[in-house]
């Protein structure tokens, strides 16, 4: 199947997303909620495209709209500018102390909006792509409570939660930078809790907390990892050499 993006002929599988389509194509729509490992938030609205079939046009969510017949898709006119600067204005109006935010709100002119008061001290948009990366990756430690202006992410009764690992995927996924989390040589510090870190005995590098190591290894069977991913290869690399000998090297 045919669609145009910018004008640009582009093929496609009937069904694929509008983004996934533009990115093998080249062609850049700016996101806040999407994730690679973690599609279909469809959240943020950053992603918007006016979609035209039959001459009319519909603004819709690149990240989350499967294409389903021939049409033409802009990525970046007036009306798509438009709204999507304003989108970002609102997103930094709840989101204010977020550096991520304002990047976008720059790189895209989002407007100055006057009228609405900011969420002071908030770094978060409430995307939700952290309890998704917790709940698949890991151990569902922290949800979205409350409701309203008081909605926020937590761990429960914000206390230090007994099922979190630390494995930071949260803090890693969130595109406003809006879960703080701490490091040193030896500890990881997040969601109130501190986690001593395990470091390859090989080359000494950090391979993650010690509870993240010992859930991967209990979901695993196996026994909790001690090498990081480099040095297991080299390992299998020599002890293969040893076995098989130079030949197959
Ligand atoms: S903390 Fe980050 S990832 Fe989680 S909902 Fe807020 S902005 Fe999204
Ligand atoms: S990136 Fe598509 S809605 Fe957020």
């Amino acid at each position: 199947m045919k669609i145009t993006i910018n004008g640009t002929v582009c093929e496609c599988e009937k069904g694929e997303f509008i983004l996934q389509i533009a990115r093998r194509n080249g062609i850049e729509i700016p996101t806040l909620c999407y994730h690679d490992g973690f599609p279909g938030q469809g959240s943020c609205r950053v992603c918007i495209v006016e979609v035209v079939e039959k001459g009319r046009g519909r603004i819709v969510v690149s990240c989350v709209y499967p294409v389903e017949r021939e049409c033409e898709i802009y990525t970046d006119n007036e009306k798509v500018r438009r709204l999507r600067g304003m989108t970002l204005a609102l997103l930094q109006k709840k989101a204010p102390d977020s550096p991520e935010i304002r990047a976008l709100c720059e790189k895209y002119g989002a407007p100055v909006i006057e009228r609405f008061t900011e969420d002071t001290g908030n770094r978060c948009v409430m995307c939700g792509l952290c309890v998704k990366a917790c709940g698949e990756l890991s151990v569902g430690a922290i949800s979205t409570v409350n409701r309203g202006v008081t909605k926020e992410i937590a761990t429960p009764y914000h206390e230090p939660s007994s099922v979190c690992v630390g494995c930071g995927s949260c803090a890693y996924v969130c595109p406003a930078g809006a879960i703080p989390i701490g490091e040193t040589a030896d500890t990881r510090t997040i969601w109130n809790r501190t986690f001593r870190l395990v470091h390859c005995a090989d080359c000494g590098s950090v391979i993650g907390t010690e509870e993240e190591l010992a859930y991967a290894a209990e979901k695993t069977g196996s026994e909790p990892d001690t090498l990081c991913a480099d040095c297991r290869k080299k390992r299998i690399a020599v002890s293969f050499r040893h076995t098989y000998g130079e030949a197959v090297r």
